[in-house]
C-alpha cells in the first residue's frame, strides 16, 4: 500500500464504477494483505525498518507517511474525485498548509465574508505578517467577485453554504472567474460532505474539509483534509506534511476511515432529519427566522439544486435576542449545546458568542449575524425526540 508504489486510490482502475458508498467503504479500505484484517491497522510507529540503504517498503519515517494515513488519503481523494488528499491535524492546519503551499509575500486572496470564524483569524492575524493580501467579499454575488480579483489574486476560498446564515456561492461560476485570472477556487465542502456537493465536479481546484465534522461523524477526533487536482498540488502539500509535521496521528486517520464507512447512510438521516427541523422550526411561533437552503422560497433554491443533491443539516435561525438564544439554549436536553457540527447527535451552538465570536461585534453585524440566531447540525436520533426537545426549549422564551 505504498504511496509511492500503488499511487493514489482516486487512480485505482475500479473506482470509476464504484457507487459513492461503495467506495466510501472500500477505496483505501481493503483488507489488510497481511493479516486479512477486514478493518485498516493503526499502525502505529514512528519510523519504518529498512533493508539496506535506500532500500525500503516505500515507507521512511511517520512524519512523511503513515499507511493509516495513505489508505485514507486514498479513500477521501476517491471521495471527492480528486486525484490527492492530504491529512493534516484539524482543518486550520489543513487551511494553513493550503496558504503556506500555494501564497508567498506578495500574494492576494479572496475570501468569502462570512465563512468559520476560525479563516478569517487565521488570514488577518497570522497569514497577513508574511505579507499576503486578503479581501472579503459576498461571494453568492458573481459581480463583488469580479470586481475584487487583481493582478496577484492567487486563490479565491468560499465555504457554502455558509457558516452560519447559508448563503450559497456558485462554484461553477467562481471557478470560471477564478480561472479567467490564473487563480484557483478552494471550497471548504465540510457542511454539505461529498455527499451532497461535489465541488471538483463543477470546476473547483481543491476541497478542504474539517473532517471533524461530517467526514467522521462521530464527534471523537480533529482532523482536516485537502483534496486536490493537479500533481503541483500533491508535491507541494505531501512536501509541506514533510516539512511543517502538522500531520493527523494514524489512530485519529483510522477514525475517520471508519466514520466514512457510514457517510452515506448518515447523510440520509441527516437529510431527513434536517428537512423535518427546518419545517417544524419555521412554523413554530417562537422562531422569527429559518435559514434553510431547503426551503423552496430561499433565495438560492435554485443554485442549492443545481449543486447539492440534498440539503444537509445546518439549520440557522432567529430566537430575536440574546437573552431568547440563551434561555433557550439551556433548556435543550436530546440536542447537545456544543462548539461544533456534525456528529450523530444533533449539536446546537450560539454562532455569536462560538464559532463567530472572532469576528467582533461589527464584523458580525456586516455579514448580519446577530445575538438572536442559533445554530443546529441536526444529528441522526428519532426525528420525533429531537422536535420534542426543540419544542420544550422554545417555550421557555
Ligand atoms: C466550515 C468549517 N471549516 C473549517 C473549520 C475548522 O476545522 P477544525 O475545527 O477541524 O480545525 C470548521 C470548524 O468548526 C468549520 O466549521
Amino acid at each position: 500500500m505504498a504511496k509511492n508504489k500503488s499511487g493514489n486510490g482516486a487512480e485505482r482502475s475500479n473506482k470509476k464504477s464504484m457507487g459513492f458508498a461503495t467506495k466510501a467503504i472500500h477505496v483505501g479500505q481493503e483488507p489488510d494483505p497481511s493479516t486479512g484484517a477486514v478493518t485498516v491497522p493503526i499502525f502505529a510507529t514512528s519510523t519504518y525498518v529498512q533493508e539496506e540503504l535506500g532500500k525500503h517498503k516505500g515507507y521512511e519515517y511517520a512524519r512523511v507517511s503513515n499507511p493509516t494515513r495513505t489508505r485514507l488519503e486514498q479513500n477521501l481523494a476517491a471521495l471527492e474525485g480528486g486525484s490527492s488528499a492530504h491529512v493534516f491535524a484539524s482543518g486550520m492546519a489543513a487551511t494553513v498548509a493550503v496558504t503556506q503551499c500555494f501564497l508567498k509575500q506578495g500574494d492576494h486572496l479572496i475570501c468569502g465574508h462570512n465563512v468559520y470564524g476560525g479563516v478569517p483569524r487565521l488570514f488577518n492575524q497570522v497569514i497577513a505578517k508574511y505579507g499576503v493580501e486578503f479581501s472579503y467579499v459576498d461571494t453568492s454575488d458573481l459581480d463583488a467577485v469580479k470586481k475584487a480579483m487583481r493582478w496577484n489574486t492567487r486563490l479565491v476560498w468560499i465555504e457554502t453554504p455558509t457558516n452560519p446564515l447559508m448563503v450559497l456561492s456558485d462554484i461553477k461560476e467562481i471557478a470560471a472567474i477564478a480561472h479567467s485570472k490564473n487563480a484557483e477556487l478552494v471550497v471548504d465542502n465540510t457542511f454539505m460532505s461529498p455527499y451532497f456537493q461535489q465541488p471538483l465536479a463543477l470546476g473547483a481546484d481543491m476541497v478542504m474539509h474539517s473532517t471533524t465534522k461530517f467526514l467522521n461523524g462521530h464527534s471523537d477526533g480533529l482532523g482536516g483534509v485537502i483534496v486536490a487536482t493537479k500533481p503541483m498540488h500533491a508535491e507541494r502539500l505531501a512536501f509541506m506534511q514533510k516539512a511543517a509535521g502538522a500531520i493527523l496521528s494514524p489512530f485519529e486517520c483510522w477514525l475517520v476511515l471508519r466514520g466514512v464507512k457510514s457517510l452515506a447512510v448518515r447523510m440520509e438521516k441527516h437529510d431527513e432529519n434536517g428537512r423535518a427541523v427546518a419545517d417544524f422550526l419555521r412554523k413554530h411561533k417562537k422562531v422569527k427566522k429559518v435559514m434553510y437552503p431547503g426551503f423552496t422560497d430561499h433565495p438560492q433554491y435554485a443554485l442549492a439544486k443545481r449543486q447539492m443533491s440534498g440539503f444537509g443539516s445546518m439549520i440557522t435561525f432567529e430566537t430575536g435576542s440574546l437573552r431568547n438564544a440563551k434561555k433557550m439554549l439551556a433548556k435543550v436536553r436530546v440536542c447537545s449545546l456544543g462548539e461544533s457540527l456534525g456528529g450523530v447527535e444533533t449539536l446546537i451552538s450560539h454562532p455569536a458568542t462560538m464559532t463567530h465570536a472572532a469576528l467582533g461585534e461589527q464584523g458580525r453585524k456586516e455579514i448580519g449575524l446577530t445575538d438572536g440566531m442559533v445554530r443546529i447540525s441536526v444529528g441522526i436520533e428519532d426525528t420525533e425526540d429531537i422536535l420534542a426537545d426543540l419544542d420544550q426549549a422554545l417555550v421557555a422564551i
